[in-house]
């Protein structure tokens, strides 16, 4: 007896695997993280994330054009600042190095490519929570919100097209869109981590930013067995006015993303963060994987999940690949 059905016929040449691909892989679903350090005179390497290094303002601007050049959809920018204390303030100085940042970004690349900017606390705290602390040592919701709100309107100032509120205080959301609207940068869009947990696979991004944290995340990111939880951060950002929703980390938390693009009726974006960056990077430098096919086959999973937009340390690498 011979099989009737023979899906095989659609796998026998790359020309037709290509007409019936059902994911597709492009350089504008793709949002590249950058690092700047304050005061750097050269580009620093991060260590555990072999290839990728903490920028100077000029080899920061260098990838951004680069980026543009490629047509990606966008840069995310972290800042990393020569000091720090309790209550974060370089975040919202005008001349803290975020800030400058953004103003080289938008400078080099006008409305080529979209700039992004994380906005929490964590790179700019002495004791590297995303918020300030109660006299009792807790993370207090509110008393962040004011400096999320304060941050919201100096990046904006400073030209952001996205902000990236990441600290999973409640309310966040709504708080940062009332004050871009009331200081009239209603044309900023907010691009939230509404599903963020709290996850081993951070490590080195820790070392990226120079983290001081001791400790752990737990009161403010979800715990990793829940996915109802992660739906309703969601919902809840949708409801505050989020442009664009986000479930991070990628690959631990796919049916959260499957979940999520269910749920909303806003793009979604997966953040494919450092320790999945880092895992493969360790394992090719070894000879015990395939690099590129590793990578290509991580970031297709991840739209096939169901995000839109990825952010990956890969996505120029990966975008000068497609082309
Ligand atoms: C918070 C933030 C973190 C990451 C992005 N934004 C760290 C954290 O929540 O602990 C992690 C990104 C990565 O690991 O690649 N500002």
């Amino acid at each position: 007896m011979f099989p009737t059905t023979r899906p095989r016929r659609l796998r026998r040449t790359p020309a037709i695997r290509r007409l019936v691909a059902e994911t597709s892989l492009a350089a504008r679903q793709l949002v590249l993280p950058v690092f700047v350090r304050e005061g750097a005179a050269e580009p620093t390497p991060i260590t555990s994330m072999p290839g990728l290094v903490q920028h100077t303002r000029d080899s920061l601007r260098k990838t951004v054009a680069e980026a543009a050049e490629l047509g990606l959809g966008g840069v995310m920018l972290f800042g990393v600042p020569l000091t720090k204390d309790p209550r974060g303030t370089g975040a919202v100085d005008p001349d803290g190095i975020l800030n400058v940042a953004i103003r080289d970004c938008v400078a080099e690349v006008g409305d080529a490519l979209p700039v992004m900017a994380d906005l929490c606390l964590d790179e700019f705290t002495d004791h590297g929570h995303c918020g300030v602390l109660t006299t009792g040592g807790a993370v207090d919701n509110d008393a962040t919100l004011e400096i999320y709100a304060e941050m919201a309107r100096v990046q904006a100032a400073s030209g952001v097209d996205l902000v990236g509120p990441s600290g999973m205080m409640d309310g966040q959301v709504g708080v940062v869109r009332a004050a871009l609207d009331a200081a009239g940068h209603t044309d900023v869009a907010v691009l939230a981590y509404s599903a963020k947990y709290a996850s081993a696979f951070y490590g080195p991004f820790r070392e990226a930013v120079s983290s001081s944290l001791q400790g752990d995340r737990r009161s403010y990111q979800q715990d990793g067995g829940n996915v109802v939880e992660g739906v309703r951060e969601a919902l809840l950002d949708v409801e505050e006015g989020a442009d664009i929703v986000m479930v991070k980390p990628a690959l631990a938390y796919l049916d959260v993303v499957r979940a999520v693009r269910e749920a909303v009726d806003v793009p979604v974006a997966a953040y494919n963060i450092s320790g999945e960056y880092a895992m493969i990077e360790a394992a090719a430098a070894h000879g015990w994987i395939d690099r590129d096919a590793a990578i290509l086959e991580t970031l297709t999973s991840i739209r096939r999940a169901g995000a839109d937009i990825v952010l990956t340390y890969w996505a120029a690498e990966v975008a000068a690949r497609l082309v």
